[in-house]
């Protein structure tokens, strides 16, 4: 077994998005900083509602998958042909732009904590213009495993496995083979995950902070960064403190990326293309396939 040692930790930035929804930015705060296939990983997380409260009017997308999985609060998604989902603490809603989607994410709060993330994942070309599609995922449908050492694993999208058990998440059969898991980890406690050697992967760190990789090789990484992984067959993260992070492997697509906004393409033309389908109508194909579960 190799363990995968860190490449490089990202500190996140403090930025905004939609209409002025306070984030912190690791992937995706210059463009060069992602880790094929992701493109961008935003955390927002605050007990201000005038740090979230105008929220993410319609605004479209073409060319990959979000990601947004809600650790507490409540927000309404809606697309351009009137689906409509609430997500709540604990809840996934996997989105396939794809060919093309306006949607929009509103907080449903006026006060109290609002805290996730969002993920950007790229697409292989051949899928890029495939119809949208997207699939809510209540928590209750979210398998979690606590371990012998009280560590706690989601298992959001692939499989977890270890000696004791392996989990299977309700997102599966990506081009990507995408794993997404979120880990609780108790002080001075040990999680690993084996990953196929070829995947890029790595670890965001959201609460506490833990040191990753193995022996004297292992980095620390503090709260609010993530982490590049070398190449390896699997990740192993030790806990500095009580620990929270999240935990992304995929196979690179390992194509060109050309990315204008909300847009992302494998050539200029492309992008063009998209801005003139958005500016004619037709960056929407059909109606989205919902699959609520
Ligand atoms: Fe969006």
């Amino acid at each position: 077994m190799r363990t995968r040692s860190v490449n490089q930790v990202i500190n996140s930035i403090n930025t905004s998005d939609g209409a002025g929804v306070k984030l912190l930015r690791s992937l995706g705060q210059r463009q060069h900083v992602r880790l094929d296939p992701f493109l961008m990983l935003d955390e927002f997380g605050s007990f201000d509602a005038n740090d979230y409260i105008a929220g993410f009017p319609p605004h479209p997308h073409r060319g990959f998958e979000t990601v947004t999985y809600m650790l507490e609060g409540h927000m309404l998604h809606e697309d351009h042909m009137g689906n409509k989902g609430h997500l709540r603490g604990g809840d996934v809603q996997w989105m396939t732009a794809a060919h093309g989607i306006i949607h929009s994410e509103m907080p449903q709060q006026q006060a109290g904590r609002m805290h996730g993330f969002q993920l950007w994942i790229n697409l292989p070309a051949r899928e890029k213009m495939k119809p949208a599609s997207y699939r809510d995922i209540p928590a209750a449908k979210i398998p979690v495993a606590t371990l012998n050492n009280r560590a706690t694993v989601k298992v959001i999208a692939g499989e977890y496995a270890d000696g004791e058990q392996r989990i299977t998440g309700p997102i599966q059969g990506l081009a990507t083979q995408a794993l997404y898991i979120d880990v609780r980890l108790p002080k001075d406690q040990l999680f690993t995950q084996p990953t196929p050697g070829a995947h890029n992967a790595f670890v965001y760190v959201y609460q506490g902070t833990v040191r990753v990789g193995e022996g004297a090789d292992a980095t620390s990484v503090p709260t609010h960064a993530a982490a590049f992984l070398n190449s390896g067959d699997q990740i192993m993260v030790t806990a500095e403190s009580d620990a929270r992070f999240l935990v992304l492997a995929a196979q690179p697509l390992n194509e060109p990326v050309v990315q204008y906004g909300p847009f992302v393409m494998n050539t200029r033309e492309e992008i063009e293309q998209a801005i003139v389908d958005y500016q004619n109508g037709r960056l929407v194909q059909e109606k989205a396939q919902a699959f609520n579960e």
